[in-house]
């Protein structure tokens, strides 16, 4: 089964002769390193910020004239910021306002959408993911009476489930009479026989929205004659009118209002102080022009679940952290939550509850070296913001912008910031790995002429550069087992399981042909890594399962040992 020695000399140098040939690494799906616990101490990060300092006044001094900013790149394990910018706008100072003059970390603007997302997050805290399926008519009544409509005129309300409403799944209407409604918009409400559309009859025109907004029951009569926008589970499409629908939902399920939930279970258990769902104190608030006139007053009414919100960069920091700590929400219904329902027609990003999830090709050399951000934007009035939660490395992007707003600022803020920074925190992750698991590891209880040894270089994970079990090569062993044919060039790599506990961090060993041919077509793949794991089993115990020990706090978290549970040996570290 093994290779005799004369093709080992020849893959050598075939080896040699083609390095861009190479097959790439295809990882699993996930950070490739354990997430970085030290980012600020990090000298590649510590460049990084410095060039984002720069950056950011530049940009500042050249393109934000006529806008007030913050923004806050943060990581789960560090109460401080990795980087912070704040930036108000000059003629702040010189007009009027109610409300503050120069922005800062405890400012408050609004965020519109972003709302959706601690929707969400109170839905999933106070009440679960396990009603996911169960369909809305269950928790509101109003939609009950409404009936199973199932023609392209009546939405099949039974069909709609609370999960399809988290992620934009449903197809129900977007929004009723509040925005995009042109009878009520102050720029086109008297326009629009100019524009073609025939004039209306009184009972066709929405009798409230914009102002005064519409009550509880207008809004059910509204919506019960508006057609259905797509049929269930087609495609993702946006609408505010779901957003409301949850707030409803989780008030039924619950008992208890939308407000107080907000004040018990989110703002008050993360300490929140900047954070409201109703218009605060304009002294707060940066306010650049009169308050009715910038938005900062415009209130959504029953709407507030789906976009209503003011917060701080503090704050909103906050809460990312909690989403990455799980310190609200368990790590498996967070990991749930983090994960995409939907494809979108553009194949890079994906749609998931409301997160927008967007994959970013960490390295450009590696084609199946990606990342996600879970995303999620919201612009009111002058206001717009942006939350960009990254759990393969426990960070986060936010910023909070006010004033003349260019389109897709807050994205281009967060463009600007992870261009730079994304690359140093994957180094940065890749050196603290290197830190805490390189080395050689043999046996030295059993006298066995076993060892590994693990090393980090440009690829992602740990690299197994040589490893002998009783006396054979079983680097390359393990790969023909693993693949069911003689690898021309044996490469194994490690990845994080993300199963750990204080004094063992597991990861999975993935055995790859580094020169295989290439298989891809319509229907095949190169990388498909997942469907392989653990397929080689020893008495119970997978090959592929690498255990490292003595995970010390006090040594700086650095292994002693490593075990492999398939080759019942425990390998300690030389040095
Ligand atoms: C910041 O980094 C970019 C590339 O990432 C580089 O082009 C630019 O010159 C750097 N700027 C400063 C001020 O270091
Ligand atoms: C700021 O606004 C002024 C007047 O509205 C405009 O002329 C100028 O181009 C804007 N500046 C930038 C950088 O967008
Ligand atoms: C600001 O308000 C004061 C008092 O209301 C008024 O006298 C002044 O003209 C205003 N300034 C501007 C720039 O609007
Ligand atoms: C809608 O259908 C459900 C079963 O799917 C039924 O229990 C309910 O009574 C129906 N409601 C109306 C108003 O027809
Ligand atoms: C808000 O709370 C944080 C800590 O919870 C505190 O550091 C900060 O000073 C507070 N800000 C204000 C304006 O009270
Ligand atoms: C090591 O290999 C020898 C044969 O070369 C065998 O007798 C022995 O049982 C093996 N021991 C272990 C612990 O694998
Ligand atoms: C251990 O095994 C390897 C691989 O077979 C061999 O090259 C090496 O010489 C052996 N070492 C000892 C001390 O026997």
């Amino acid at each position: 089964m093994l290779l005799p020695t004369r093709s080992l000399i020849l893959l050598t140098t075939t080896c040699l002769l083609r390095p861009t040939t190479a097959t790439p690494p295809c990882p699993l799906e996930g950070p490739v390193f354990p997430k970085p616990l030290h980012l600020s101490q990090s000298n590649t990060i510590k460049t990084a910020v410095a060039n984002l300092t720069t950056t950011f006044e530049d940009f500042a001094v050249s393109s934000a004239k006529n806008f007030s900013f913050t923004l806050s790149v943060f990581s789960a394990h560090d109460a401080e910021p990795v980087f912070s910018f704040f930036h108000t706008a000059p003629k702040l100072a010189s007009i009027n306002t109610t409300g503050v003059k120069t922005v800062d970390s405890d400012t408050v603007f609004r965020i519109g959408s972003l709302t959706k997302v601690l929707t969400n997050y109170l839905f999933l805290i106070n009440a679960g993911d396990r009603i996911w399926n169960e369909p809305i008519t269950k928790y509101v009544d109003e939609l009950r009476a409404l009936g199973n409509g199932s023609e392209v005129t009546n939405t099949a309300w039974d069909q709609v489930t609370i999960g399809g409403l988290a992620s934009q799944m449903t197809g129900i209407p977007r929004d009723y009479a509040l925005l995009g409604e042109l009878t009520q918009t102050p720029a086109t409400r008297d326009k629009v026989i100019e524009y073609g559309f025939p004039p209306l009859s009184d009972d066709e025109r929405p009798p409230c929205g914009d102002f005064p907004t519409c009550d509880r029951e207008q809004f059910f009569h509204g919506i019960a004659s508006f057609y259905p926008s797509l049929a269930p589970f087609t495609s993702p499409a946006y609408s505010n009118v779901a957003f409301q629908l949850l707030g409803y939902a989780l008030e039924t399920i619950t008992g208890k209002t939308f407000d107080s939930l907000l004040q018990e279970t989110l703002i008050n258990p993360l300490g929140l102080n900047r954070t409201f769902l109703r218009k605060p104190e304009e002294s707060l608030g940066v306010i650049q022009g009169t308050p009715a006139k910038t938005g900062w007053t415009f209130d959504l009414g029953e709407s507030a679940a789906a976009g209503n919100m003011y917060t701080s960069i503090t704050d909103l920091s906050t809460i990312g952290r909690s989403i990455l700590s799980y310190k609200l929400l368990d790590p498996v219904p967070t990991r749930r939550w983090l994960k995409p329902f939907s494809f979108s027609t553009d194949p890079k990003a994906a749609v998931g509850a409301p997160w927008g999830a967007r994959r970013i090709n960490v390295d450009p050399e590696q084609p199946y070296r990606w990342t996600t951000a879970y995303n999620k934007a919201g612009s009111i009035g002058m206001y717009s913001a942006v939350l960009a939660i990254l759990p393969d490395y426990d960070i986060g992007f936010a910023a909070l912008l006010h004033g003349d707003i260019p389109g897709n600022a807050n994205f281009h803020l967060l463009d600007m910031a992870g261009k730079i920074l994304l690359s140093a925190i994957e180094s940065a992750s890749r050196s603290e790995a290197a830190s805490l698991y390189n080395g050689h590891y043999s046996s030295t209880t059993d006298k066995l002429n076993s060892s590994i040894t693990i090393s980090t270089d440009d690829l992602p994970g740990l690299s197994v550069t040589q490893w002998i079990s009783n006396g054979t090569d079983f680097l390359r062993t393990s790969t023909i087992l693993q693949n069911g044919y003689t690898p021309v060039t044996p490469r194994i790599r490690l990845y994080p399981a993300d199963l750990t506990n204080k004094k063992q961090v597991v990861f999975k060993a993935i055995f790859e042909d580094a020169d295989a041919p290439s298989k891809e077509g319509m229907f095949s793949t190169d990388c498909a890594t997942w469907v392989n794991v653990e397929a080689v089993i020893y008495g119970s115990a997978a090959m592929d399962e690498v255990i490292f020990n003595a995970v010390d706090e006090e040594q700086g978290g650095k292994a002693g040992s490593v075990s492999l549970p398939a080759l019942r040996v425990t390998l300690d570290r030389e040095g």
